[in-house]
């Protein structure tokens, strides 16, 4: 395997494989040196066209952590604000004699656009509402390290399910690890074609709540809904959102998680989000730990 574009494109060994790897380097990360040599002959460029606080910081960690050399672009100034097209872009950043590419981009499939052109090795760390790989197996590692297992755990993905990348490749990673999923939001929120995933639909958030191990909360994508927004955001806030009375009222523990940037008032209130339930910032440790890993196998290190 030369990328990392999609859960889709991976077997569960691939995510068994990675999930083994990441063990080693959380590891690695607890010692006073969290340092290996492994890419040390190894050059790899973050290359964000998109916003990103965990993702990008994330991946430049894991990548020092590996002794690699780094080099950071984000499309906001940079000559693409000249007109510069993807492909001139990234060429030029190869032609530095660069070995991976770790891209982030607005359009779905711009890094498999990528793949067919280049010779690097690539990393989609999320395309517009497609996919968002290295998330869904830094959630999946969350859940395996939170409860023992994957396999039989029933996880309601509840939120904006339509313009969620994170939701997709949750999905895909969940399944094929024979966990049950569920997905919950407003039908506005819900894509048409969510019932072919194979996935349980809930419009009620109570209702998923109770029914899950782990409720997966996700904001609503306003960048992606240009000014449609229906529900609101007050109504989204009344009839979707969760708060820790709701959490604790159930008659069983569940767990709580959000890939972040959480919007809160919104999707989660505070209490929710800072409660003895979350294992929300396990997520963003973990995420270093699956990035190593990611980047050591596609690096033919294993
Ligand atoms: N979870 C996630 O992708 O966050 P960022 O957009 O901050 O990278």
């Amino acid at each position: 395997v030369r990328h990392l574009l999609g859960i889709k494109d991976i077997t569960p060994q691939d995510i068994q494989l990675i999930f083994e790897t990441a063990d080693q380097f959380k590891e690695v990360l607890s010692r006073p040196i969290k340092k290996v040599p492994s890419l040390r002959d190894v050059t790899i460029a973050n290359v964000f066209f998109e916003n990103s606080t965990r993702t990008r910081l994330s991946f430049e960690l894991a990548e020092k952590r590996l002794s690699a050399d780094v080099i950071n672009f984000s499309a906001s100034g940079s000559s693409v604000k000249k007109g510069e097209t993807l492909l001139d872009t990234v060429n030029n950043i190869l032609a530095m004699k660069v070995d991976m590419i770790v891209m982030r981009h607005s359009s779905p499939g711009a890094p498999h656009f990528l793949s067919r052109k280049i010779k690097a090795n690539i990393v989609n760390a999320g395309d517009g509402t497609h996919e968002h790989p290295t998330q869904a197996l830094l959630d999946a590692f969350s859940i395996r390290e939170k409860l023992g297992d994957v396999g039989g755990k029933k996880i309601a993905i509840i939120g904006d399910i339509t313009h969620s990348r994170v939701a997709l490749s949750n999905i895909f990673a969940l399944q094929k690890l024979g966990a049950e999923v569920a997905v919950c939001g407003p039908p506005t929120l819900l894509p048409k074609h969510i019932g072919g995933l194979g996935v349980k639909v809930f419009w009620n958030v109570r209702e998923a709540l109770q029914w899950c191990d782990v409720a997966n909360v996700l904001r609503i994508q306003l960048e992606r809904q240009q000014g449609k927004l229906f529900p609101s955001l007050r109504e989204y806030a009344m009839y979707f959102g969760i708060n820790k009375k709701m959490l604790d009222e159930l008659n069983k523990e569940i767990v709580l998680m959000h890939p972040g940037p959480i919007n809160r008032g919104v999707e989660l209130t505070s209490d929710a989000a800072d409660s003895h339930h979350s294992i929300i910032l396990d997520q963003v440790e973990n995420g270093v730990a699956i990035r190593m890993a990611v980047l050591y196998l596609l690096a033919g290190r294993a």
